[in-house]
C-alpha cells in the first residue's frame, strides 16, 4: 500500500487501496453538506427552545413562546360561536315577517337552512325540495296542510304527519277498493272524473265522467271538498291543480283510490332545536317557486 499516491487521470489523491488494478479515489465529503448539517442542528436547537418539543414522563417541554394549538382552536371555536350567536339570537327574537324582511339575516338563513335541509329533509323531499313520488314538492306552494303560512309550516315540521308525535297531523286517503267500499267500475268512473278536473281525461268519455261525478259527490267531498280543491285541515290535496303527490296517470290515480294512501312525515320536535326548526320554516317558506 502506497501512501500519498495520486491518480494519473484526475490528479486526485487515492486512498491507497487497490483491487486488481482499480484504485479508490480519496473523495472528501463536500463542505456544503457539513454546512447544511450544522444549520439544521442550530435550527432545531432554536425550535427546541421556542416550541413544545420533547415529551417528558407527565408533561413536555413547553418552549419559550408558549404555543398551544388546543388553545388556538378553542379561541377559534369561541369566535365562531360568538358570530353565530349574534344572528341566531336575532332569529330567536324576531317574528317570521321581521326575519324575512331582513336581507342580512336571510342570507344566514338560506345558508344554514340549506345545510339543515340537506342533512335532515333532502332524503325524502330532494336537495331542491321539489319532492318526488309520495313526497310533496315544497317549492310548489300547493300546500296539503294549512295556509302555507310560516306558522302552519312550523307546526307540520314540529309534529309531523301520521308520525309518532302525540299532536301529529293525521291524514288518510281511504282504500275504497281494497276495503270494499266501492266496486271497481265506480272507482274507474271516479278516476276518470278526477282526471277530467285537470283536463287529463279525453272529453269523449262524458258519460263515464258524469257517473264519476256522482261517485265523487257521495264519497269524496267530505275530505276533498265540493269543488275538489282539497281541505287543508285534513291534509286532503287539491285534485284540480297540476300538482300530483302520487302520480296523475290513470293507473296511479286508480291505485290511490283502490288501495288508499297514507304519507308519513317524521316529527322533528324531538330531533331538532326550536332554533333549527325556525330556520327551516323560513327556509321552506321562502323557497323560490318551482313547478313539479
Ligand atoms: C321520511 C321522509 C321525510 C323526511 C325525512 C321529511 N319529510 Fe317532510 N314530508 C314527508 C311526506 C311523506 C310528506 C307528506 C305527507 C302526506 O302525504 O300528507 C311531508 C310533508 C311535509 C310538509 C307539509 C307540506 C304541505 O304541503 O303541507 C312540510 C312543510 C315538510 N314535509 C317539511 C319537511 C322538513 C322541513 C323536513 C326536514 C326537517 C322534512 N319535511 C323531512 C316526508 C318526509
Ligand atoms: C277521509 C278523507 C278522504 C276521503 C273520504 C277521500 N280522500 Fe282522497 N285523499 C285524502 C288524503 C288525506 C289524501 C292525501 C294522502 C297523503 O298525502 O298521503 C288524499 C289523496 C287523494 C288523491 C291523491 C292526490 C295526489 O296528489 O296524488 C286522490 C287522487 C284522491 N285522494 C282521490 C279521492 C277520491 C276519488 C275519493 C272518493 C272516492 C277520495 N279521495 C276520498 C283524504 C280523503
Amino acid at each position: 500500500m502506497e501512501l500519498d499516491k495520486r491518480d494519473v487521470v484526475t490528479g486526485r489523491p487515492t486512498t491507497g487501496h487497490e483491487w486488481n488494478g482499480i484504485e479508490e479515489l480519496e473523495t472528501p465529503i463536500p463542505r456544503v453538506v457539513f454546512f447544511f448539517l450544522g444549520t439544521a442542528f442550530v435550527f432545531s436547537l432554536i425550535c427546541w427552545m421556542l416550541y413544545p418539543t420533547w415529551p417528558l414522563i407527565w408533561t413536555y417541554t413547553k418552549g419559550m413562546l408558549g404555543t398551544d394549538q388546543k388553545q388556538v382552536v378553542a379561541v377559534q371555536v369561541e369566535d365562531a360561536a360568538l358570530s353565530r350567536a349574534t344572528w341566531t339570537s336575532e332569529i330567536e327574537k324576531k317574528s317570521y315577517a321581521e326575519i324575512e324582511a331582513d336581507p342580512a339575516l336571510m342570507r344566514s338563513v338560506k345558508e344554514t337552512g340549506h345545510t339543515l335541509f340537506g342533512d335532515n329533509c333532502a332524503a325524502c323531499h330532494g336537495v331542491n325540495a321539489t319532492g318526488g313520488a309520495g313526497f310533496p314538492n315544497l317549492a310548489a306552494k300547493a300546500w296539503l296542510w294549512g295556509d302555507g303560512s310560516p306558522e302552519a309550516l312550523e307546526e307540520t315540521i314540529r309534529v309531523g304527519i301520521n308520525s309518532t308525535n302525540d299532536d301529529t297531523r293525521t291524514s288518510q286517503m281511504l282504500a275504497f277498493g281494497h276495503d270494499g267500499m266501492l266496486p271497481t267500475d265506480q272507482i274507474e268512473a271516479v278516476v276518470a272524473y278526477v282526471r277530467s278536473l285537470s283536463s287529463l281525461e279525453p272529453a269523449g268519455d262524458a258519460k263515464r265522467i258524469e257517473a264519476g261525478k256522482q261517485v265523487f259527490a257521495a264519497n269524496c267531498v267530505a275530505c276533498h271538498g265540493e269543488d275538489a280543491k282539497g281541505k287543508r285541515d285534513v291534509g286532503a290535496p287539491d285534485l284540480t291543480d297540476a300538482n300530483w303527490l302520487y302520480g296523475s296517470d290513470a293507473q296511479s290515480v286508480f291505485t290511490t283510490v283502490y288501495s288508499g294512501r297514507q304519507g308519513h312525515m317524521p316529527n322533528w320536535a324531538a330531533r331538532l332545536s326550536p332554533l333549527d326548526i325556525k330556520i327551516l320554516t323560513v327556509y321552506v317558506h321562502t323557497l323560490e317557486k318551482k313547478p313539479q
